[in-house]
């Protein structure tokens, strides 16, 4: 028998960003606040953990009653609360967790642990109507999670089980935007930065090694795309810059475009593609994917898109009311600083 939480509370703390949000029925954002660390952190040049989770505990406890004052819900009212549970800066998740645990002990509701990675997946499919029955009639789903941090490929028969299909070699996609970028002296991020030039490039002047072409291969990289690039640089003028951000644009999304329709081919009964993270912004990735991609896809409104408390929320609520797993209710988690590549992998 299915359980019925239907408000829902989320709690984000993974990394330079708190957030909380109340979401109902794991679809509609009652309330949502996000306080960014990103300033406290641009003098260091990245982000510093332990600033970050000091940071957090002196901001989590006033946004939560942000949050409820501003949804004008009482803390009662909370059916259930949902925290990431990795991956991310211990110190800074531990935080999140207290004060997740603390406030899920004193109203004496259930507590539940979700991995941050894949509830990117789950603030994509916020952006759905809600009145659309984001639950159901999607599934079974690809799920592509492309990100400075990520780039993992999953197959979802349902909302709560994530097949681990492929994922990168060496460096994430978007860390690899952010790389090129910084060598051709772009202010970071580098991947709408690239994109903007890439526009008014020419595709073809600068052919790029063709990374994991292979269909068997199921796995993305980039690392060889880099090395290229940093030779590449030495012989660069300025004017050329445009042109080889459209050619290295399009190698970095052409494996991304690839391995999803591999996926689609691997698991033909697919009815939707869900793509989340940071490079799910490219306008060309888009594009590529429209004309590839047979099947309804899914990108994420911009406000679900960087990291936020309504897709924990979202996610939590379906880990909640499906009966897939339970271990979560032990209570006996510990927070992860890396994804769980063999708990997910199917290869
Ligand atoms: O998901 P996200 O906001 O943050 C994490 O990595 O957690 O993703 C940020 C990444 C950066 O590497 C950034 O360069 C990349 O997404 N990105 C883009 C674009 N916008 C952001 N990459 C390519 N094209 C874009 N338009
Ligand atoms: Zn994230």
């Amino acid at each position: 028998m299915p359980r019925t939480a239907k408000l829902v509370l989320g709690v984000e703390s993974s990394c330079d960003e708190t957030a909380v949000a109340l979401v109902r029925d794991g679809r509609e954002v009652v309330h949502s606040l996000i306080a960014s660390q990103v300033e406290t952190h641009a003098k260091f040049g990245g982000v510093v953990p332990e600033i970050a989770a000091r940071e957090h505990l002196n901001i989590l406890k006033p946004l939560f009653d942000q949050l409820m004052r501003e949804a004008d819900i009482e803390p009662r009212a909370i059916d259930a609360v949902a925290v990431s549970q990795g991956p991310g800066l211990v110190g800074a998740l531990l935080v999140g967790a207290s004060f997740a645990k603390g406030l899920a002990t004193f109203l004496n509701r259930p507590l539940i642990p979700v991995d941050h990675v894949h509830a990117h997946v789950h603030g994509a499919l916020l952006g759905l109507a809600a009145n659309e029955d984001a639950t159901q009639s999607n599934y079974p789903l690809l799920a592509l999670v492309v990100s400075g941090g990520h780039t993992n490929l999953y197959a979802m028969p349902d909302s709560v089980t994530f097949k681990l299909i492929a994922h990168t070699m060496d460096d994430a996609c978007g860390e690899s935007f952010d790389k090129v970028g910084k060598l051709l002296g772009l202010p970071y991020p580098g991947g709408p930065q690239i994109e903007r030039l890439a526009k008014a490039g020419q595709i073809g002047r600068f052919p790029m090694p063709r990374m994991v072409e292979k269909k068997s291969q199921m796995a993305f990289s980039y690392s060889g795309l880099k090395t290229h690039m940093v030779q590449l640089a030495r012989s660069l003028k300025s004017a050329d810059h445009a042109d080889v951000c459209a050619d290295f644009q399009e190698e970095a999304l052409r494996q991304l475009v690839q391995k999803l329709a591999t996926g689609l081919e691997m698991f033909p009964e697919t009815r939707a593609i869900v793509i989340a993270g940071g490079v799910a912004a490219n306008q060309r990735f888009r594009a590529m994917c429209t004309d590839t991609l047979r099947r309804r896809l899914i990108f994420p409104p911009l406000k679900y898109c960087s990291d936020n408390a309504a897709m924990i929320a979202a996610y939590g609520w379906h880990v909640y009311n499906s009966d897939a797993d339970t271990k979560w209710m032990t209570r006996d988690w510990e927070v992860y600083s890396r994804y769980k590549f063999e708990e997910f992998s199917i290869q």
